[in-house]
């Protein structure tokens, strides 16, 4: 097993999600290409860091982590480099010399993460498959061969409609690995005191509220794209410095209600049954006053 190392290390950086970890480190270990699919700010991009900074030092040095955004634009040569014309010519075009590598070679003994790697062109998932599988690409009319060797990464938002689906060859290389929301509100909490800035007193009960409300609109079946991580990390340090700015020491539910709307409305979707009789925006603010109004917060 190339990775063994990683067995006894834990993916500290994630709080929670046990089974995708449990996941990913056997995936890891039988050196499979993973594509972790979740919502946007549920902890993937955090995730896959997590695993470079298990995998082997190169000396005194982390392993790398390459980061690479699909998009339609991408082209194998971005991914995997290019020859320079010049260069083939004086250096010949089958040289080293001509060759400018691409992304997968600075990934070399690291991770490559290809974020949102359903929006790419299925030329691009053409040429990813045979620099994979074989280690060779083609490049124009020039085969390269290429000893980088990494752990990839990719991701993928279940619910991005704006992309054609992967194609089925290309699914059949990877193990899909799935991560949810937060199991626990607990667990939220711990990440929002982690990953949000910590500014001024925001007490605990107030918190306990703004959990449950963003944790209720994701059950919500009226809501299709459901609050993030991000959302509530946002919530937590948008409602300090709006308390800050109205020269108070902690933060209150007014301020929390001040801004829900810049940061949560935009980042919902109504179901359709619904998206056409209300705004966001109106939504977020009536459910807040009907959820406040029941547990008497308000
Ligand atoms: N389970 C978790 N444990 C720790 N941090 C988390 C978790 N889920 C989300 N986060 C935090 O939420 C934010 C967004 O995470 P990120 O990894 O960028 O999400 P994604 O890549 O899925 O969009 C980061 O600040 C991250 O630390
Ligand atoms: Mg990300």
């Amino acid at each position: 097993m190339k990775y063994k190392e990683i067995i006894n290390k834990d993916f500290q950086d994630i709080l929670g999600q046990d089974d995708t970890k449990k996941h990913l480190k056997s995936a890891l270990l039988s050196e499979r290409n993973i594509i972790l699919v979740g919502a946007p700010g549920i902890g993937k991009t955090t995730l896959a860091k997590n695993v470079s900074k298990l995998m082997p030092k190169t000396g005194n040095k982390q392993a790398p982590f390459v980061r690479v955004q699909g998009s339609p634009d991408l082209t194998a040569e971005d991914l995997i480099g290019d020859i320079d014309p010049i260069k083939a010519l004086k250096f010949g075009p089958t040289s080293k010399e001509a060759f400018s590598p691409g992304k997968i070679f600075q990934a070399n003994n690291g991770v490559l993460f290809f974020d949102e790697i359903n929006r790419c062109s299925e030329k691009l998932q053409n040429s990813m498959l045979q620099a994979l599988e074989e280690k060779k690409v083609t490049i124009g009319s020039y085969k390269v061969d290429f000893e980088a060797d990494f752990v990839f990464i990719g991701t993928m938002n279940p619910e991005d409609t704006s992309t054609e689906p992967l194609s089925d060859v290309f699914l059949d290389r990877f193990d899909l690995i799935y991560m949810e929301y937060p199991e626990t509100a607990e667990i939220e909490k711990e990440i929002i005191h982690m990953s949000g800035k910590n500014m001024i007193d925001f007490p605990d009960k107030l918190m306990n509220v703004c959990l449950r409300f963003i944790r209720m609109l994701r059950e919500d079946e009226n809501v299709e794209k459901k609050p993030s991580v991000r959302a509530s990390i946002g919530l937590y340090e948008r409602a300090q410095t709006h308390a800050i700015l109205s020269n108070r020491k902690n933060v209150s539910i007014k301020d929390v209600q001040a801004v829900l709307i810049s940061v949560i409305s935009h980042r919902i979707r109504l179901k359709p049954s619904i998206k056409y009789l209300k705004k966001p925006e109106d939504y977020v603010k009536e459910e807040f006053e009907k959820f406040c109004d029941k547990g008497g917060y308000l």
